[in-house]
């Protein structure tokens, strides 16, 4: 049995498809969620899921509280949904390739700092790229350079807004990310 601590900002939705989908597997168990943000929606679907959800914010995930909790709960793997504070050096070096975030876009491309979210889609619309996708990689010390894991892509057409591309991306997002947890870890 693994425990895996899922982290997010925003509204969550790849937690919850990630609970959703390991909820009767005994080898993986998701105790607890972790986010920066006191008012995102993730804590909502927390509660509705019946999985913890604590806030802290940053200078809290610096000075090593964040890294204390983690193993005070015998976290095994850390899984990055959504999340978008950069993660600090105590907490990757005590969970060397332990790490794995999730990234709307096919890195290299679109990815370093203030690429997260619909920033990445209004981006790939503006520079009429033909696809897009998703990304999930290990989480190293600097934004979006971790060793790619798997990738999968979709079209984007030229008329395509940046919420159509969201939309492709979160698709996949949906489709892969879990089975990727499942085997990575
Ligand atoms: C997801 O699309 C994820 O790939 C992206 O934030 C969204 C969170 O959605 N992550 C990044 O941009 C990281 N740089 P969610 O809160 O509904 O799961």
């Amino acid at each position: 049995m693994k425990n895996i601590a899922l982290f997010a900002s925003g509204s969550g939705s790849n937690v919850e498809n990630i609970i959703r989908y390991f909820r009767d597997d005994t080898n993986f168990n998701f105790p607890l969620i972790i986010s920066n943000k006191q008012d995102a929606y993730v804590h909502e679907r927390a509660k509705k899921l019946g999985v913890p959800s604590f806030f802290y914010k940053k200078e809290r995930f610096e000075n090593g509280e964040v890294l204390a909790f983690l193993l005070k709960n015998q976290i095994d793997f850390i899984v990055l949904a959504g999340f978008l504070l950069k993660v600090p050096h105590n907490i990757i070096q005590a969970y060397p390739d332990k790490i794995i975030n999730i990234h709307p876009a096919l890195l290299p491309k679109f990815g370093g700092k203030g690429m997260f979210g619909s920033h990445v889609h209004e981006a790939v619309v503006a520079n009429k790229e033909t696809e897009s996708g998703i990304t999930i990689h290990y989480v190293n010390e600097n934004y979006d350079e971790g060793q790619i894991v798997f990738q999968a892509k979709c079209e984007v057409l030229p008329a395509d807004t940046a919420e159509d591309v969201a939309a492709k991306v979160h698709e996949l997002e949906y489709r892969y990310f879990p089975e990727i947890i499942g085997k990575i870890v």
